[in-house]
């Protein structure tokens, strides 16, 4: 990629954090120290989705920092990657009040900010931390536990790209069977992040008029 490309992404991504660092699409913004926005690498092939920030994140204005990041820094560190390596971003950019579950209004007041970080970054794979970011980017309400470790393709932010459900580390920090799921599932990481992602089939419009077959897209 051209360099003058990349500088592009990087400015436009810088620029559109300042710009919602002033956000008050919800009520979250009353509470925050700061707005919390993704951080890594801007050219990154590959970027974690997670649900919100907490008490470190909220104070430092940095997605994982707090122990799940920790974690997050040693899964990464186990494929060969760092958190500089990747790009981190959240369901939510606010701190939700004693870090309970995000609200639908929030959810959907925040989304418009993820999908443009998609669009920007236009990463391979999008691997989606627990709950809240798998139901959200995957349009299903199917949970985690059941989806965890099956990537499928789907078009978010209007990229073709890899969505891999993975548990949060946070669930992982204290209960080790769950760890080593969420290690087994990293392992598959490198191998997601090489494989191409065909872009979607054209769709073909017939003219006002055509024949029925042609109007199929038959012809
Ligand atoms: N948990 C999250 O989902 N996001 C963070 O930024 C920190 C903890």
């Amino acid at each position: 990629m051209a360099a003058v490309t990349e500088l592009t992404r990087a400015d436009e991504l810088r620029a559109f954090g300042e710009m919602v660092a002033g956000c008050t699409k919800c009520a979250l913004a009353g509470g925050r120290t700061q707005v919390v926005f993704g951080a890594g690498d801007p050219n990154s092939d590959l970027m974690f989705v997670g649900e919100a920030p907490g008490f470190h994140e909220d104070k430092q204005g940095v997605p994982f920092v707090g122990a799940a990041g920790k974690l997050l820094e040693q899964l990464l560190a186990g494929i060969g990657l760092s958190r500089e390596e990747v790009y981190i971003a959240n369901v939510l950019m606010c701190r939700p009040p004693g870090n309970r579950d995000p609200l639908p209004e929030e959810i959907q007041a925040c989304e418009s900010h993820l999908w443009r970080q998609i669009e920007l970054i236009d990463p391979r794979v999008v691997a989606t931390l627990g709950n809240f970011a798998t139901k959200l980017l995957s349009g299903r309400p199917t949970g985690i536990t059941r989806v965890h470790g099956q990537e499928q393709e789907v078009t978010l932010g209007g990229r073709r790209v890899l969505l891999y459900p993975i548990y949060h580390p946070a669930a992982a920090l204290y209960t080790p069977r769950m760890l080593e799921v969420l290690k087994s599932d990293f392992a598959r990481l490198p191998e997601l992040m090489g494989r191409e992602v065909p872009p979607p089939e054209p769709v073909y419009v017939a003219p006002i008029g055509a024949e029925p077959a042609v109007q199929l897209g038959l012809f």
